[in-house]
């Protein structure tokens, strides 16, 4: 090796002793003739000292920034007053007597570890901002998980298999990316939004337990936490329940926490997806604060007002919120009243009417709205004392739901009220089968997934064995038992509109396969990069894969996706329409 420790290794131990160490100029000073060099390498810094007695000094002076050293010399304890507390090695310093420059630099683009840099710059120049020590550190983590996934699965009896990425439509409800075969002309591959598919064709091979950290593609609408390219671990087994299945994620991620030593209580919450949508507005509630929306249909049903009186009155498809801010009364001046009115209304609210709790008794728009009768009961309802403010969400349920829990979300950031080092875990479960959207019924979760009471002739209020893994509001992962007869997986194909032919076309491999023999089996999908970004605390899921697209599916370093060559497109069979 070009070197004897890491920079970071080096401490009062080691003073009198020579080394040699390698890295980049992180920054060099000259103090009156004196060249001081931060040398950097995965580990951190260290000080490198060139006065002008030193056969290194004069090549020393020639350093710039990123440019690729070897330095030999002397450990040696930092003067009186010279220390620098903000570094590990900040006790020492090496005086160097030899030094080579093994690489020059350009000019770097960014600077390593700048926070602060456009997108775009920083994704072309990756492998430069990949070179601070937060970097590394973050995909030591990774690489430590990956270990840590592999160890729990092997303890418990899993196998890992891999399954293929050119291969055909799953649905997940992304579109796919497709992948035009030379040899076939006018057919696609697609390529995998998730292993789904060919897990369970393992569990009718009798693989019994199967775990993968697999690569899933799906085209979709970017966001902090979504990729185009992203990976799950995923997990099938057969012969076990719900119940079986949790107590495997609970495992793993108990596991995984456990190496930041956070210790995760298992086992977690449970909620009904109705509780969470009611109480929280979201199937990914935080559970960081409280803050639960309360529900006052009943009260508001003589409102003097007629469209709240109507939306009260038809309780199966509306809903009438509260939202209690305790002491919140204060922090709302008229400029934020505007603007959580402004944000609700981006969720498709009509207005957003409050009470604020005075001395006096409750002001605002809506106290005329309420009868004298109740005004009294909802306050006890809810609870309020002089100080809190109240916000009122009245509609249809599902926007309802979302716009308050929206509100909900937002308050408690913009109020402070939630700890960033607390780990909240939760399991939605109970989640309905089918959603309906514009009259179209999908699958919530897949198409696989095991409904409670299939012949239930209302569709929406059918229930399916699915559940999803929540922390601090983030959608972890989420799984299901299966179908695992033919007869029950073709009549959700049917349920969901898919005629037999579609049906036969995409997925008749899978019926076919549930013919001969499937074993009851359930899984889940832990989606790896947003659990690595909770458990660093990064800001994005672009943070911690190594190169990742930006938010509108592009690299800038590859310049992918780019435009392929005459020839290229012929082969494929494949001619372009509006090209300008
Ligand atoms: P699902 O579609 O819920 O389930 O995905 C599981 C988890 O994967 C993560 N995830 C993503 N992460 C980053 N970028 C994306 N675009 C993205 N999409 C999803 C989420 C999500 O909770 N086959 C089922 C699992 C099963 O039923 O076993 C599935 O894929 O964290």
């Amino acid at each position: 090796m070009l070197r004897t420790h890491l920079c970071a290794q080096l401490n009062e131990n080691h003073i009198g002793e020579n080394v040699e160490l390698a890295g980049w100029c992180n920054t060099y000073r000259d103090h009156g003739g004196v060249v001081f060099i931060d040398l950097r390498d995965k580990s951190g810094l260290i000080q490198l000292v060139c006065d002008p007695t030193s056969p290194a000094y004069n090549l020393a002076s020639s350093v710039r920034d990123e440019y690729v050293l070897i330095a030999k010399g002397v450990v040696r304890a930092r003067g009186e007053g010279l220390q620098n507390p903000k570094l590990k090695t900040g006790k020492i310093e090496i005086v160097v007597n030899e030094l080579i420059i093994e690489n020059q630099s350009k000019t770097p683009p960014i600077s390593i570890g700048d926070e602060n840099i456009g997108e775009d710059l920083k994704l072309k120049y990756r492998y430069l901002d990949l070179r601070s020590k937060k970097s590394f550190d973050t995909f030591k983590t990774r690489s430590d998980i990956y270990k840590i996934i592999r160890d729990t699965f092997h303890a418990l009896d899993f196998i890992e298999v891999e399954t293929p990425i050119l291969t055909k439509a799953t649905p997940e409800g992304a579109r796919d990316y497709l992948i035009p075969s030379r040899v076939h002309d006018g057919e696609f591959f697609a390529l995998p939004q998730s292993p789904q598919i060919f897990k369970q064709l393992l569990m009718v091979s009798g693989f019994d337990r199967y775990f993968q950290i697999a690569k899933c593609f799906r085209d979709e609408d970017l966001r902090a936490d979504r990729q185009p390219e992203f990976s799950q671990i995923d997990v099938e087994m057969s012969f076990c329940n719900q119940e079986d299945v949790m107590q495997v994620a609970e495992q793993l991620i108990k596991n995984i926490f456990a190496s930041k030593n956070i210790d995760v209580k298992i086992p977690f919450r449970r909620m009904d997806y109705m509780e969470a949508m009611e109480k929280y507005g979201s199937d990914k509630p935080d559970l960081r604060f409280d803050m639960p929306l309360i529900e006052i249909s009943d009260l508001m049903q003589d409102s003097s007002n007629e469209i709240f009186k109507n939306i009260a009155l038809d309780t199966k498809k509306n809903r009438f919120k509260a939202l209690v801010v305790k002491n919140g009364d204060n922090f709302f001046s008229r400029k934020t009243l505007s603007e959580a009115e402004e944000f609700v209304r981006k969720f498709g609210a009509q207005g957003l009417a409050y009470l604020q709790i005075k001395e006096e008794g409750p002001k605002g728009p809506l106290t005329k709205f309420i009868s004298e009768k109740n005004l009294p009961l909802i306050l006890e309802r809810l609870n309020t004392q002089v100080g809190d403010i109240v916000f009122f969400g009245a509609g249809a349920k599902q926007v309802v739901w979302d716009y308050m829990g929206r509100l909900r979300l937002k308050i408690a950031q913009d109020l402070n009220l939630i700890q960033s080092n607390i780990y909240e875990f939760l399991w939605v479960v109970d989640f309905p089968m089918f959603e309906k959207n514009d009259g179209k019924i999908s699958a919530l979760h897949h198409p696989f997934t095991m409904p409670k009471d299939i012949d239930n002739p209302d569709i929406e209020s059918i229930k399916s064995i699915a559940y999803d893994v929540v922390l601090n509001g983030v959608e972890l992962g989420g799984g299901s038992i299966r179908i695992h007869k033919q007869e029950t997986q073709a009549k959700v194909f049917e349920l969901l509109g898919i005629t037999k032919e579609e049906a036969n076309d995409k997925f008749g491999f899978l019926l076919e396969a549930l013919r001969f023999g499937a074993p009851p089996h359930g899984g889940f999908a832990i989606g790896l990069d947003r659990l690595i970004m909770l458990l660093t605390q990064a800001n994005s899921i672009r943070d911690v894969i190594a190169f990742p697209k930006t938010q509108k599916a592009t690299c800038p370093l590859t310049s992918a996706p780019s435009s392929v060559n005459e020839e290229q497109l012929r082969e494929l069979h494949i001619r372009l329409r509006n090209i300008k």
